[in-house]
């Protein structure tokens, strides 16, 4: 049998906390017998190398394997993804359809997100889990199948089953085995580890030299809360590996990239006001940002418009050179009126925090240096974002309704952004 190290490796596991030591053995374990594994543990921990582990590992291990995310899959679709369809079982089945557990005859499935199945499917599945037994859409044909399941959830099951949106024997018959992923903050001694070895992957994806934290960094990211566990300290080494131009990462500039801290890194506006973040300044940089980048929208659009009607770039440029200047920040002219250049442009360049070196970047590389920008102003919305959410579910205790109320957004939406940030 693998050493736990070696399944480590093979896997690219990082980590020495007990708890995850524990989790890869019982995968090891259980991954030579058919027993149904219910993998369990926050969004991010890592809950998607365990069925990887256990196919592997397993007899079946030259037959498929195929993820399922069944939060993705909308409700309509999910019974012929997962079973297949007949031809004519439908509007628009114009093909009879294998599904997953017929192609996957032999080999494993991992049904991510398994609380998020519609109780219809979880009957379908319960079926298969007993005897191996499911229909196609639209046929009375029982056809026969031969999986092995392992399911991940990130909810707490006991509470579904209680507001009966999971059917409790199909939970049992799932679980037969529960490995369990600590969070992030339970593992404080890997997070170091964890970050040293996202920063030399990014460091060689960008080609960059790898970035190194202070010691009073290690301990400001040892001692943060990591809601969003390795998913989350991930895009954090990604984003520190892209934007920052010094090496070595202090704490005043990690604190910068945690949200929830005293500064962001984003728009000059806010570091000026209040030091702790709420709610409503957190609302009003959303306004701004997104007010802006309407902004900058509309002047695309107008300068697109023109570029259609006048072919010619040049005289296009020269008589809307003021234009170009506000969506693309200041020019060299020593006398720029600066006033007129702040509102659009203070909060792109405080997040680089580096001067640009305008007199030696040719007109080119300004452009793609603002559409640089401009997707990471995009993508510190989306964290922005993010944190609204989360915090006004964790203020309505998961009540929905109220968050959606409170955010302004319809319950449809809010639960559009739950699935997309992976909540
Ligand atoms: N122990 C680990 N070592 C290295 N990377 C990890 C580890 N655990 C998780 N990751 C990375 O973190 C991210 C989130 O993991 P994932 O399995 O998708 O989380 P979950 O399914 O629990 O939400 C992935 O990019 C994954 O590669
Ligand atoms: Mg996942």
């Amino acid at each position: 049998m693998e050493s736990v190290q070696a399944i480590k490796q093979r896997f690219g596991i990082i980590g020495n906390t007990p708890a995850l030591n524990r989790a890869i053995e019982k995968a090891i374990q259980v991954a030579p017998t058919d027993i149904s594994v219910l993998v369990t543990g926050e969004s991010g921990v890592g809950k998607e190398s365990i069925p990887k582990i256990i196919h592997q590992l397993s007899h079946r291990k030259h037959n498929k394997y195929i993820a399922v995310n069944c939060g993705a899959i909308p409700e309509g679709t999910i019974d012929s993804e997962l079973f297949g369809h007949e031809k004519g079982a439908f509007t628009g089945a114009s093909q009879t359809r294998a599904g997953y557990f017929e192609v996957a005859d032999g080999g494993t499935i991992f049904l991510d997100e398994v609380g998020e199945l519609p109780l219809t499917t979880q009957v379908r599945l319960l079926r298969v889990l007993e005897n191996g037994e499911f229909l196609k859409v639209g046929s009375s044909k029982v056809q026969k199948t031969n999986v092995r399941i392992v399911a991940a959830t990130n909810v707490n099951m006991f509470e579904a089953i209680e507001k009966e949106k999971f059917r409790e024997d199909l939970y049992y018959r799932l679980s037969t085995v529960d490995i369990n992923l600590p969070p992030l903050r339970e593992r404080q001694e890997d997070i170091h580890l964890l970050f040293r070895k996202f920063a030399s992957d990014f460091a060689l994806k960008y080609k960059m030299p790898t970035v190194k934290l202070s010691d009073s960094a290690i301990q400001m990211l040892t001692k943060f809360r990591w809601g969003g566990n390795i998913r989350q300290l991930r895009n954090i080494a990604e984003q520190l590996s892209v934007l920052e131009q010094n090496r070595t990462i202090t704490s005043e500039i990690l604190r910068g990239y945690l949200p929830d801290s005293a500064s962001t890194n984003l728009p000059a506006v806010i570091k000026t006001s209040k030091s702790e973040s709420d709610f409503s300044s957190e609302r009003e940089i959303l306004y701004k940002i997104l007010f802006d980048m309407k902004g900058d929208l509309n002047d695309l659009k107008k300068l697109t418009m023109e570029l259609m009607k006048n072919g010619n770039t040049k005289d296009v440029e020269k008589n809307n050179e003021s234009l170009i200047q506000k969506i693309y920040g200041e020019n060299d002219d020593e006398d720029t009126d600066y006033e007129e250049s702040l509102d659009t442009s203070t909060e792109l360049l405080s997040i680089a925090e580096h001067p640009v070196e305008e007199d030696i970047t040719p007109i080119q590389d300004k452009y793609h240096f603002a559409e640089e920008i401009e997707e990471e102003e995009t993508l510190s919305l989306h964290q922005k974002e993010l944190e609204l959410i989360k915090k006004s579910l964790e203020r309505h205790q998961g009540k929905r309704k109220l968050a959606a109320a409170e955010l302004g957004i319809s319950e449809r939406t809010l639960y559009r952004k739950i699935k997309q940030y992976d909540l």
